[in-house]
C-alpha cells in the first residue's frame, strides 16, 4: 500500500524534519515502497484518508509531530504510524515529566529545577552548581538552550528559554561525557560517544558543523556498554514507548550513567545518530527505514 512520509510541520525543528524526511523518502523509494512526502503544514491530515494512503513514517520533530497530538490524530483517522503512541510521545516531548516518571521508577537522573518568574535564581545557581544547563521542557535539537557558565546568567538563559516554552528546566551540569542509546525494536543498538568541538552539542554541532567527534563503539567497557543499554530499554519501557527512540545520556567523572531525555521521533539526517548505531550493528540507512515503517501497525 502507499506509504505517506511526514515531514517539515510547524515546530522550530521543521528544517531538521524536512532532512530527515527526505533522507526516508529517498530510502522507501529505492528499497521499492510506494512513499511519498507529505508536510503536514502543506495541506489538513484528512488528506492522508482522502488520498488512500495506508500507512505513515514519521519524520516530524518537535511539538505537532512528535508530542502525541498527531500520534492521536493518526489514530482517530485509523491510520497506522510508526513508532510511540500517544502517551510516550506527549510525555517524552516533555523533559520535565519524562525525568518525573523516571526518578519515580527509580532510574538516574541530574539533579533539576522548573524555573519560573518567580524562582530565586542565585539560590538555584547555588544548589545545582555552575556550569549548569537551562532548556524549555518541550523543545528538540538543542533549540533555546543555554549553558550558563557564569553567576549571575541564569535569569537571562531562563528568558531565553521561556521563548520556547512555559515550562523552562535548570539541570545540573553532569562532564564525564556525552552518550545516546538508540532503540529499535524495543532493543538497544550500540552507545554513541558524542564529543562537539563546541561548547556543547548545540543545533550547529548537531546538524552543520564537521568536527563533531562521534565514537561507536563508544569505547566504554562491556559492563558500561550493557548498563546504558539495560537503561536506555527501562526509560524507554517505563515511559511506554513503541518502537524506535532514542535516548540521551550524560556520566559522571565516574563513569556513572544518567538518563537526559528521550527522543521518540528521532532525527534521521546524515549526521544523526540512530543511522550512525544501526549502522555499527549492520544495519543500512535503508535497512533501518525498512524496519522502522515495519513499527507502522495496526
Ligand atoms: N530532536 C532531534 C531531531 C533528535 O533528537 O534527533
Ligand atoms: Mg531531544
Amino acid at each position: 500500500g502507499k506509504v505517506a512520509v511526514l515531514l517539515g510541520g510547524t515546530s522550530s525543528e521543521r528544517e531538521v524534519s524536512l532532512m530527515s524526511g527526505n533522507g526516508v523518502l529517498a530510502a522507501l523509494l529505492h528499497h521499492g515502497v510506494d512513499a511519498q512526502a507529505f508536510d503536514p503544514a502543506e495541506k489538513p491530515l484528512q488528506a492522508l484518508k482522502d488520498e488512500g494512503f495506508d500507512r505513515v513514517f514519521i519524520a516530524l520533530h518537535g511539538p505537532f509531530g512528535e508530542d502525541g497530538t498527531l500520534q492521536g490524530a493518526l489514530e482517530t483517522l485509523g491510520i497506522p504510524y510508526t513508532g510511540c503512541g500517544v502517551m510516550a510521545s506527549a510525555i517524552g516531548m516533555d523533559k520535565w515529566r519524562s525525568k518525573l516518571v523516571w526518578k519515580a521508577a527509580g532510574l538516574p537522573i541530574p539533579a533539576f529545577e522548573l524555573l519560573d518568574d518567580d524562582s530565586d535564581f542565585a539560590a538555584i545557581e547555588r544548589e545545582l552548581g555552575l556550569p549548569l544547563f537551562v532548556k524549555p521542557a518541550c523543545e528538540g535539537s538543542s533549540i533555546g538552550v543555554t549553558k550558563v557558565v557564569e553567576a549571575g546568567t541564569l535569569e537571562a538563559a531562563y528568558r531565553e528559554a521561556r521563548q520556547y516554552d512555559r515550562l523552562v528546566l535548570a539541570e545540573k551540569f553532569i562532564g564525564g561525557g556525552e552518550y545516546t542509546v538508540s532503540i529499535l525494536n524495543d532493543k538497544a543498538l550500540p552507545a554513541i560517544k558524542i564529543e562537539p568541538a563546541t561548547e556543547f552539542y548545540d543545533y550547529q554541532a548537531k546538524y552543520f558543523r564537521d568536527d563533531t567527534v562521534y565514537r561507536c563503539p563508544a569505547g566504554l567497557s562491556d559492563a558500561r556498554e550493557a548498563e546504558m543499554r539495560r537503561l536506555a530499554e527501562q526509560g524507554f519501557a517505563v515511559l511506554g514507548g513503541q518502537g524506535w527512540g532514542r535516548i540521551d545520556f550524560l556520566v559522571d567523572e565516574a563513569g556513572e550513567p544518567y538518563l537526559l531525555e528521550i527522543n521518540t521521533s528521532p532525527g534521521m539526517t546524515t549526521h544523526s545518530l540512530v543511522p550512525m548505531a544501526a549502522r555499527v550493528a549492520g544495519l543500512s540507512y535503508e535497512d533501518l527505514c525498512v524496519q522502522v515503517l515495519d513499527t507502522a501497525h495496526v
